[in-house]
């Protein structure tokens, strides 16, 4: 009796001491995940506790206004991707987000506005870190870009006007990695901030209609969010190998790449998990709440 008591004591304290080093060890792991996430936020200019599930996008990210204005430039040069002569702009017009809705290399096109809250680029999130996409786009032959990108630097360096410029923000004047970093600064220019959902989340509950709030709703109970989150609803994360695009900006966008190239909002749902919607009302809300963003 005095020993089935002790056997049964002794595995009592055994599932207690394994359930609580359970306890523990899955504590500090949320620990660490809130850590990173609040690490990867502040990364993008953004102040968190870690807890909130949307965020305005802040206004401006602070950058060198002069680097800006000269990625400005090149964005709209042709001699940056010699001998092809193709600009940024010819494939990633701005008043359609950044989208032309073509392929180039099989690849569609991808937005432009809010690529700074992003830290993995491209359909499979291959390339780490704005300059490192910025260089890509530059010289991937691909994307129409240069044969040789030095040849490129010299080209526009020997451009008297624009070499002076240059040479006022960079002392070492035109070479390929102060071009590098002045398309960088002028992407880190297009942000789409200041909009309804924005102002939404900074705490204005009016700036959403009713139907838009109910889309939100929506748009959580359907799990969107376990895909589309961080700052730009997207853009942070990897499913079934494909980059999640960032929702946020959706309204300055045209045609839509899911599936695509689709220009209409609606047919997109379909082929995403959660996007097969029985109530209508419930549909119409989401897409309201979508072309807020
Ligand atoms: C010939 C067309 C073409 C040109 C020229 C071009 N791009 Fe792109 N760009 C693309 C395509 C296609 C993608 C999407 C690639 C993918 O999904 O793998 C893209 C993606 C992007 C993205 C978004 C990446 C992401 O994952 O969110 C940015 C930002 C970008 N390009 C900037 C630039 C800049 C800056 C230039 C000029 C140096 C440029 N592009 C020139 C076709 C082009
Ligand atoms: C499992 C992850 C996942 C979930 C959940 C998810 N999406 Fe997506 N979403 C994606 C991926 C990946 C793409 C890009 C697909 C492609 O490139 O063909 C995408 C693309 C989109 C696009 C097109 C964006 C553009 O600019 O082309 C919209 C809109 C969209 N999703 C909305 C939603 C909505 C609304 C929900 C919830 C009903 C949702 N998604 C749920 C992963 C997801």
């Amino acid at each position: 009796m005095k020993r089935a008591l002790l056997i049964l004591a002794a595995t009592a304290l055994a599932l207690c001491v394994t359930f609580g080093v359970y306890a523990y060890l899955d504590a500090r792991r949320a620990a660490a995940r809130k850590a990173d996430r609040i690490a990867r936020l502040e990364s993008f200019g953004i102040v968190s506790d870690g807890t909130e599930e949307f965020f305005p996008l802040p206004p401006v990210i602070p950058v060198d206004q002069a680097s800006a204005e000269l990625g400005g430039n090149l964005f709209r040069d042709r001699r940056l991707t010699a001998p092809k002569g193709r600009t940024c702009l010819s494939c990633h017009p701005l008043n359609t987000g950044g989208i032309d809705g073509k392929r180039h290399g099989g690849l569609l096109t991808r937005p432009v506005p809010n690529a700074a809250f992003t830290d993995i680029f491209l359909h499979d999130g291959s390339v780490t870190g704005l300059t490192a996409l910025v260089e890509r786009m530059v010289c991937d032959p691909r994307f129409g870009g240069a044969t040789n990108i030095g040849y490129s630097a010299a080209w526009i360096g020997s451009d008297i006007k624009f070499a002076y410029k240059f040479k006022k923000r960079y002392p070492d004047g035109v070479t390929v990695t102060n071009m590098l970093d002045a398309l960088t600064a002028y992407i880190k220019t297009r942000v789409t901030s200041n909009g309804p959902f924005d102002r939404y989340c900074a705490g204005h509950k009016d700036a959403l209609s009713k139907e838009q709030v109910r889309g939100l709703e929506v748009f959580r109970a359907q799990k969107c969010t376990d895909c589309h989150d961080g700052p730009v609803l997207g853009a942070w994360k990897i499913a079934d190998e494909r980059k999640v695009p960032a929702l946020r900006g959706l309204s300055t966008r045209k045609v839509y790449s899911a599936a695509g190239p689709r220009s209409d909002l609606s047919s997109v749902l379909p082929f995403m998990p959660g996007g097969d919607i029985e109530s209508s009302a419930d549909r119409v809300a989401l897409l309201a709440f979508l072309g807020c963003l």
